[in-house]
């Protein structure tokens, strides 16, 4: 029999619904986001987030299923992120994955996000090609994104051990914090990423926090450094220090995270490195990390790289075919990590 489930995924600012069959196959992938809301904000408002989640899940859910042209009866499950994620945001989907699990008599798996953007990796993406039926454990993956920085030992399908994370803001934190410095907008990610491509990364001295012996990171250092080198510029400020500035950040935060990377990889004897997270799209990011390791080095397309629920019904596949499954009493756990 052919599992198909329905994912749903709300734990920031993305209402997501998708339908995949076996883990692997999309059949639909709806997302809708709420970037340019929160880009007058210059990042995520929590109370707006969830809000806009009420209005958005059922619409995503429909759309997600006339998509896949299949109705309710054609699922097998539903998977849904309890966390980690924003509390506000993780209740809409949660809950509203319990209603229609109650009501159309499905069972209901719980998927951390986490596992989510790992098992990204699994789906058939086409020409990139997936990690699936290519990989031996360990693998080493590194989930970067707006809320998490997680550097994680996958020893075999849900064992894992996490090696590090970040002490203060995430990757795609620090990138959106610095967009904002920098005048250049909301998602920051790919803002500074174009005008990087324009600068000198060498033209300004920005530093690395290596933090020595641990498989942590931290980018709050960084983000001060850079607000200190902008507040010595008075106006009109030169338009190549910017992309200068751009640049010399980009390199600091990808050098960190390839450098902890490789380390890991050759100190766990690990066979590949799988990149996920809305950091991931970063092309600095993937080039230097296939230059430094001789490992295959895994990467999305940018859908599966940003918050999207493809991910979270291919991880609820392999819940699903272990068993797990969630009591109507399952809560959101905003502080979840993968352990
Ligand atoms: O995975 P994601 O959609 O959401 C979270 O779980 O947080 O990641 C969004 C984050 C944002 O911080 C965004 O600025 C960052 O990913 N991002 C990028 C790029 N594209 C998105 N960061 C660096 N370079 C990019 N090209
Ligand atoms: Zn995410």
């Amino acid at each position: 029999m052919t599992i198909r489930i329905l994912g749903i995924e709300t734990s920031c600012d993305e209402t997501a619904a998708a339908v995949v069959e076996e883990g692997r196959m999309i059949l639909s992938n709806v997302v809708a986001s709420q970037a340019e809301l929160h880009a007058q904000y210059g990042g995520v408002f929590p109370e707006m987030a969830s809000r806009m989640h009420v209005e958005s899940i059922v619409p995503v859910v429909d759309q997600a299923l006339a998509a896949a042209h299949i109705g309710w009866d054609d699922l097998d499950a539903i998977a849904v992120t309890y966390g980690p994620g924003l509390p506000g945001s993780l209740l809409v989907g949660l809950n509203f994955a319990k209603g229609s699990a109650l009501v159309k008599g499905l069972p209901l798996v719980p998927v951390n996000h986490l596992e989510g953007h790992l098992y990204a990796h699994w789906l058939q993406t086409g020409a990139e090609g997936s990690a699936d039926g290519n990989l031996r454990f360990p693998v080493i993956a590194l989930i970067v994104s707006g809320g998490h920085t997680e550097l994680i030992l996958v020893q075999d399908y849900g064992q894992y051990e996490r090696l590090g994370g970040t002490l203060d803001d995430a990757a795609g934190e620090a990138f959106d914090k610095v967009a904002r410095m920098l005048k250049l907008g909301y998602p920051g990610g790919p803002a500074v990423e174009h005008a990087a491509k324009l600068g000198n990364p060498a033209a300004i001295d920005l530093p690395r926090a290596w933090l020595p012996g641990t498989y942590d990171f931290s980018f709050s250092g960084l983000k001060t450094a850079v607000l200190r080198v902008l507040q010595k510029y008075t106006e009109p400020v030169p338009h190549s220090f910017y992309a200068n500035m751009a640049a010399a950040f980009q390199a600091s935060v990808v050098d960190v995270l390839v450098e902890k990377t490789a380390r890991a990889a050759k100190e766990f004897g690990a066979n590949a490195v799988l990149l996920s997270g809305g950091v991931s799209a970063n092309g600095a990011l993937r080039d230097a990390a296939r230059a430094e390791m001789t490992l295959p080095v895994y990467t999305l397309r940018k859908v599966l790289c940003t918050d999207n629920a493809a991910m979270i019904a291919g991880a609820g596949f392999f819940r699903f075919q272990a068993g797990d499954r969630a009591g109507w009493d399952l809560d959101i756990e905003p502080g979840l990590q993968l352990t």
